[in-house]
């Protein structure tokens, strides 16, 4: 569904006068560009450096010096790196006033900001605790007023994980995480070893299945996923046969309709990696939504919802791993929602799904571990699809709007997200909930 006020700020007529009475003007997002943020800015020195470094000579990205108070510069630049990882107490979170105090306006519109730091469980004392907690503070607050569809976010890399960065600095540095912005992610020791990586091709050879793939953000996944060079088995409804076997067929994969709350839903999943082999990359999307305030809902609204949203991914997830159905180096991705961190009016079994979802992916993530896998979710906002057209206008209006990029966000915005977390590089990713919401008020 097009979104006609993004459309009308951003032509000329609509620029002035959004400008001239006023009104917010959010940049349409870009999103076309795989490659990185270039040139960026890369300052602060932490333990971190030195891999930064090699990963920019790996991408050939142009390193350019951070202005500073004294020699202040306005060439602009597509991105910023600042490597907190070994502030240790208050005095040097001044380090990071003056560089983003000095460089902010560098930032070109779409630019890509990345603080790294050190998580608060790493730190070895209190005042190193305190400084790298307060991270978190002016990340989140950078995404809030950089604006121009600038985003931010903090990557908390373990001692030890320094080598295992790549894969989600390429992702944060580049326009695939568009309508991602104010995220804490922890890298810890990855779960598996880190393979030799084709980045043009990351998941050539391996095997996907997502579920709810006819339409919406599952064929954005199938596509995502397929671009990177997997074979996905499409997973939908048998209502929908005829535009999941299009699906399938569009992104080279295969169809397997089914229901997954059917009662032989896990055996014909069984049945099927028995012939064709198990899956490295299994994504829970297909979800229900079933509104009304709990007085009026239904036993079977309620009980629908967390069959299909919560029942039928716990169980898929837990059968598979039983049975080897994922390979060492797999990952398992669920589909949450902010509705699930944040509770919504009307939305009792679908907040209590998502909730739930995020609950699977803690739990099981521990467990999935001791087999090389990793479970982690993703909770989108607003994300313009055949689920949120349902909502009515004014309400719908508020979502696209309540966030930081003050537009909602595409399909394309989370199946990249679960492409990035589904990559044979992210096993230091794990038991995480990764919002593709632009920083959305609601739960933040
Ligand atoms: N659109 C949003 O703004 C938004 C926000 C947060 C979370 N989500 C979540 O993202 C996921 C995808 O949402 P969407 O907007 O693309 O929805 P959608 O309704 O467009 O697509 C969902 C797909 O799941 C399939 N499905 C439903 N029940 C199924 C079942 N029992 N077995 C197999 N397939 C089944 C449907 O047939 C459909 O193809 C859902 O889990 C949803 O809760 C969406």
């Amino acid at each position: 569904m097009s979104d006609r006020y993004l459309t009308f700020v951003n032509s000329p007529w609509g620029h002035w006068f959004a400008k001239t009475v006023g009104l917010a003007q959010p940049l349409r997002l870009q999103r076309q560009q795989s490659g990185l943020a270039n040139p960026v800015i890369v300052a602060g020195a932490g333990r971190l450096a030195a891999e930064v470094q090699r990963i920019f000579r790996a991408t050939d990205t142009v390193t350019a010096q951070p202005a500073t108070i004294k020699a202040p510069s306005t060439v602009k630049v597509q991105g910023a790196v600042f490597d907190a990882s070994e502030i240790v107490d208050l005095k040097q979170l001044d380090e990071l006033y003056e560089f983003f105090h000095t460089n902010a306006r560098r930032l070109a519109p779409h630019a890509r900001v990345v603080v790294l730091g050190t998580a608060p469980e790493h730190c070895s004392d209190l005042s190193q605790t305190i400084a790298q907690r307060a991270l978190e503070g002016l990340v989140r607050s950078l995404a809030k007023e950089l604006r121009r569809a600038i985003t931010v976010q903090l990557i908390y890399v373990a001692p030890g994980a320094e080598n295992v960065l790549e894969s989600s600095l390429r992702f944060f540095l580049s326009q695939r995480s568009a309508y991602v912005s104010g995220q804490v992610v922890r890298l810890e020791k990855p779960v598996d070893e880190v393979p030799d990586i084709d980045w043009g091709l990351p998941l050539k050879g391996r095997r996907a299945l997502v579920t709810g793939a006819s339409r919406g953000i599952g064929l954005s996944i199938a596509q995502v996923l397929a671009r990177d060079g997997a074979h996905v088995v499409c997973v939908d409804v048998p209502q929908a046969l005829e535009s999941l076997q299009q699906a399938a067929r569009q992104v080279g994969g295969t169809a397997l309709a089914l229901d997954i709350t059917a009662p032989d839903a896990v055996a014909q999943v069984q049945a099927h990696i028995r012939e064709h082999g198990a899956f490295d990359v299994v994504v829970h999307n297909a979800g229900i939504t079933r509104d009304k305030t709990i007085a009026k809902m239904s036993e079977a609204a309620w009980r629908s919802v967390l069959a299909v949203n919560l029942e039928a991914p716990l169980q898929l997830s837990t059968a598979l791993l039983q049975g080897q159905g994922v390979n060492p180096g797999g990952r398992i991705v669920c589909v949450s929602s902010i509705s699930g961190i944040a509770g919504n009016l009307g939305q009792s079994n679908y907040a209590t799904s998502k909730a739930g979802v995020i609950g699977l992916v803690q739990g099981l993530a521990p467990l999935a571990a001791v087999q090389q896998v990793t479970v982690n979710a993703v909770a989108p906002g607003f994300i313009e699809t055949q689920m949120t057209a349902k909502i009515p206008l004014m309400i719908r209006e508020a979502g696209r709007r309540m966030n930081s990029l003050s537009q909602g966000g595409q399909p394309v915005d989370v199946a990249e997200t679960i492409a990035w977390l589904a990559h044979p590089a992210s096993g230091a990713v794990n038991g995480q909930v990764v919002r593709v919401c632009g920083q959305s008020l609601l739960g933040a």
